[in-house]
């Protein structure tokens, strides 16, 4: 976790101003993490409430940090999260932000109609140099892209996580990406502590190519009763060194999320068996059972 940042870096870095449109899960964490390396940040959310749900979990994140790296010195670890929350502010009007933002991150809904609505009414407006991003875990950024004339300042920005936690940053180029834009993100992705790789536009990016097909692997194993869930769990953390078993994964990424990337694959790639919907998978998203955050998935967390 990066809590100094060099003002050299944050030169090279160029962008500065950074609004992240959708303050959820991840939308939170990536704010979170550009505040901490000395970035200004804006998010904007559809309404006020949610900003005050992103601003708590910020903040509760934060003062986790904080306790860790401040461990013998807590009045500076109460200065470092009132630092960082000072760099954030939230806004309802992205037309608004848009005009002082280098970067528009996107963290919104899986969905590509509602990114090219958002990104759409932005391209107009936004000053020239600004950068559009997508951090979307399963569509194509071109297709994202493909509503703005800013082709040259498009690229995916995927994050994992928990964002505060995970180190990867996947920088996507487009064939149009820019080797500008693409050597900003490169940058910016240093001087926010990430490890940044560079990835092609195609399906999953690298991890979640791998990644998605490895949990639906492990569900087809136990669909079959090959093995049970808690076995294969072990079996990828003892005899892979996984942090976390493929099923356990599965319930920590949540099941509407891997299904509607499953499913979506498989419709484009109907000839790629790896992308083959999932029964049990589908049972649990109409059931509600999305795994950690609604308390119940493969596994119980009540
Ligand atoms: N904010 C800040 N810090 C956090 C945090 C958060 N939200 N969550 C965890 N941490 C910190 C903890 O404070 C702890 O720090 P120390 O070890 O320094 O004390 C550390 O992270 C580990 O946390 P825990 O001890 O609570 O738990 P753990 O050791 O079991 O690790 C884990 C948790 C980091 C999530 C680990 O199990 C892991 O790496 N799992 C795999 C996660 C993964 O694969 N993520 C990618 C999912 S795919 C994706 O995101 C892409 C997509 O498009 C779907
Ligand atoms: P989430 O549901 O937690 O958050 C999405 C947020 O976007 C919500 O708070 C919602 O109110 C807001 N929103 C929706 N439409 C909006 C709009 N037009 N303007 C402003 N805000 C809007 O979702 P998430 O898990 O944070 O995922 C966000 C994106 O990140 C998705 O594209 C997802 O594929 C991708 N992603 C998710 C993960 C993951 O593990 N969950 C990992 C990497 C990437």
């Amino acid at each position: 976790i990066s809590r100094n940042f060099s003002t050299s870096s944050l030169a090279r870095a160029a962008i500065k101003n950074v609004t992240v449109v959708g303050g959820g899960l991840m939308g939170s964490g990536i704010a979170q993490v550009s505040a901490q390396s000395g970035h200004n940040v804006t998010i904007v959310e559809l309404n006020q409430e949610v900003l005050d749900k992103t601003h708590k979990s910020i903040q509760q994140s934060l003062q986790r940090v904080a306790k860790k790296v401040y461990k013998e010195k807590p009045q500076e670890g109460e200065n470092f999260v009132s630092e960082t929350l000072s760099r954030i502010s939230t806004s309802t009007n992205l037309a608004d932000v848009v005009q002082n933002s280098d970067l528009v991150l996107e963290a919104i809904v899986e969905n590509l109609s509602i990114k090219h609505k958002l990104f759409k009414s932005i391209d107009d407006i936004a000053p020239e140099k600004t950068i559009f991003a997508s951090n979307t875990s399963s569509l194509s950024i071109s297709e994202i892209a493909s509503v703005c004339k800013r082709k040259d300042k498009f690229a995916g920005l995927h994050f994992f996580n928990p964002v505060p936690v995970m180190k990867l940053l996947e920088v996507v180029r487009t064939p149009e990406t820019s080797d500008e834009t693409y050597e900003k993100l490169m940058a910016w992705g240093k001087a926010i502590g990430k490890t940044a790789i560079t990835c092609k536009d195609t399906p999953g990016f690298v991890v979640n190519r791998l990644l998605v097909p490895l949990m639906a692997e492990a569900i087809r194993m136990l669909e079959r009763g090959d093995a049970s869930p808690k076995d294969i769990d072990i079996a990828m953390k003892l005899g892979a060194g996984h942090p976390m078993g493929p099923i356990e994964l599965a319930d920590y990424v949540g099941h509407d999320t891997t299904n509607s990337i499953l499913n979506g694959w498989h419709e484009k790639f109907p000839e790629n068996p790896l992308f083959n919907p999932l029964p049990s998978l589908q049972k649990l998203v109409d059931e509600k059972k999305l795994g950690v955050k609604t308390g119940e998935g493969y596994y119980c967390y009540k």
